[in-house]
């Protein structure tokens, strides 16, 4: 295993890493003297602290959880994060460890951990966690931020790493995004969506366009006409944007952990550049433009306490509070800060490559 670790080189975007991450061994340092005690105590907790407005991300947490995990820790090193009280946990290094399990054939499969990456839980989210895990010892219920351990999946018996997401060649890959996007900068919503910027937008001052877990367009197990065309929307923002202004000052950027290193080439050929978690969190700023659909991470709430971009493209947001069933980013606080917002419906709320998505547009110029 030692000589695999070596030769995959870990936690490069380009390699076999399965769809299993591992939950690391957390501790609270010191065990708050009035930690709740039911998981009814620790979930009205989680809302007495969300509702006085305290931070459940920051560019600071994220950015001390990550400097640890670049240092690459090993085996059985601490790494140290803070809960939403703001109590210290101790999260255990499993860098290394194996896992066996067998599936219903039989067949044995091994796990080897990967360097640790961050992991993030909205207010829902963590209370949904505590409603089926209950209060556990290792486990602080309170960690919006947490950290994981990727795999590397191999058959026991051979030693053949398996791949989950196979990917598209190269070239086959680049030609249909070429054919997606010219396809989709023809439609409607595409027209719409530049008419809509032209008339409301053309006074923010935007130098990033930053593309949210629009998912691999490499993955060859499935049809990805969906992350084609919104990663096509993306090129429609920077073309806009070019049209407007300095091209110097202008990035775009797109980070999805599924990337792979076709999709890195593919996407940088048309000047989207690939970024690795968390990096896109520490880009957001009241200058960007942000676009995700369908995320497996808690976008809204993670932008809503960042950043106001003057521009969020995403799914529309109600009215509806879905707090235990793991609807993550309807909160309150991500519709206190859409307040500041204008929305525009551009074509996409029926099209269900976008699943709902709308246009939110800051009022205040700023
Ligand atoms: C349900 S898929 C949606 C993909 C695509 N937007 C679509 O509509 O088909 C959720 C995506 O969120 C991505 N994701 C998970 N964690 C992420 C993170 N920390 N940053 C960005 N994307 C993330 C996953 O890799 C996955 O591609």
């Amino acid at each position: 295993m030692a000589e695999d670790r070596k030769r995959y080189k870990l936690n490069q975007s380009n390699l076999h890493i399965s769809n299993r991450y591992f939950g690391g061994r957390f501790r609270w340092s010191t065990t708050p003297h009035n930690a709740p005690q039911t998981m009814e105590e620790a979930q009205a907790l989680i809302d007495e602290l969300y509702l006085s407005g305290n931070p459940f991300f920051s560019k600071e947490m994220i950015r001390l959880a990550f400097e640890q995990c670049q240092r690459k820790p090993v085996r059985g090193e601490t790494l140290y994060i803070h809960d939403i009280t703001g109590a210290v946990v101790e999260f255990e290094c499993q860098t290394g460890e194996v896992k066996m399990e067998r599936d219903q054939n039989g067949v044995e499969t091994t796990y080897l951990l990967l360097d640790p990456v961050l992991s993030y839980e909205s207010r829902a989210h963590l209370k949904h966690h505590l409603w089926w895990a209950g209060i556990r010892k290792d486990r602080s219920p309170f960690c919006s931020l947490t950290l994981l351990h990727p795999s590397f999946k191999f058959r026991t018996d051979t030693t053949e790493p398996v791949d989950p997401n196979p990917t598209r060649p190269r070239d086959k890959v680049a030609q249909e995004f070429l054919d997606h996007s010219r396809k989709w900068h023809e439609t409607d919503v595409a027209q719409q969506l530049v008419c809509l910027l032209r008339s409301h937008a053309s006074t923010h001052d935007i130098t990033k366009i930053i593309g949210l877990a629009l998912g691999a367009i490499s993955y060859g197990a499935d049809d990805r006409s969906d992350s084609y065309i919104q990663h096509a929307l993306l090129l429609t923002l920077r073309n806009w944007l070019l049209g407007q202004g300095d091209p110097a000052h202008l990035a775009c950027y797109a980070q999805d952990p599924g990337y792979r290193s076709v999709d890195r080439q593919v996407l940088k050929e048309h000047g989207i550049d690939v970024i690795d978690d968390p990096q896109a969190w520490l880009e957001i700023d009241n200058q960007s433009i942000v676009f995700s659909v369908a995320p497996n991470v808690p976008v809204k709430e993670i932008v809503a306490d960042i950043a106001r971009p003057a521009i969020v493209i995403w799914e529309r947001v109600g009215y509806e509070d879905a707090d235990q069933e793991g609807k993550m980013s309807r909160s309150p606080r991500v519709r206190a800060m859409l307040e500041q917002y204008e929305v525009f419906d551009f074509g996409a709320e029926d099209d269900p490559a976008f699943c709902n998505t709308v246009m939110y547009i800051r009022r205040c110029r700023g």
